[in-house]
């Protein structure tokens, strides 16, 4: 049976191995999982973000028909998240010791989600774009979080907490497709 009792703290061995390559800064010898994958995905997540801050920059600007005033309201303040989003990323990124990724020669390619943009600027098709590209996410970062498990609860909690405001953002969504 496990008890608390079972957790023991070998703080000498972890003072000891703090103290060597402190140029990692954060990352210490109890980081749990691959450093380079975890950088490469936020990347990805730079990436998906910033084609999803533009795809809603895009939108609030073509936005037309008679309930364009909320929707474009709503999809201006939904683009400035998402480029908060990317910002967090990039912050973990930085602290993990990789190199945030916001070349725009592969942003496209390394996201999940596409620059979708209907022909006729219609409010219905813009905001069923949108919704798509959010229940991508929310899958996709789910995922993210599962593999991540137990291994980097920092990256974790910042996915967790990206991930409640794309089902907040689909909530919104779903809400403006039903008025
Ligand atoms: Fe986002
Ligand atoms: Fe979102």
């Amino acid at each position: 049976m496990t008890t608390t009792d079972d957790f023991v703290l070998d703080v000498t061995r972890i003072r000891d191995q703090a103290r060597q390559r402190m140029e990692k800064g954060p990352v210490t010898d109890t980081y749990g999982v691959d450093k380079d994958r975890v950088i490469s995905i936020l990347n990805d997540v730079i990436a998906t973000e910033v084609v999803c801050w533009l795809r809603y920059t895009r939108h609030a600007i073509a936005a037309t028909g008679i309930d364009r005033a909320q929707v474009s309201a709503e999809f201006t303040e939904h683009a400035k998240e998402e480029m908060d989003h990317a910002l967090r990323a990039a912050e973990r990124v930085s602290q993990l010791g990789g190199d945030p990724d916001f070349d725009p020669t592969t942003l496209a390619e390394r996201a999940h989600t596409d620059y979708a943009t209907p022909a006729d600027h219609e409010l219905k098709a813009m905001l069923e774009n949108n919704l798509l590209a959010e229940r991508i996410v929310i899958s996709t970062y789910q995922e993210i979080i599962r593999w991540l498990g137990d291994h980097d609860p920092t990256t974790r909690r910042l996915m967790e907490s990206i991930l409640e405001e794309e089902e907040e953002h689909a909530d919104d969504l779903v809400d403006l497709i039903g008025t």
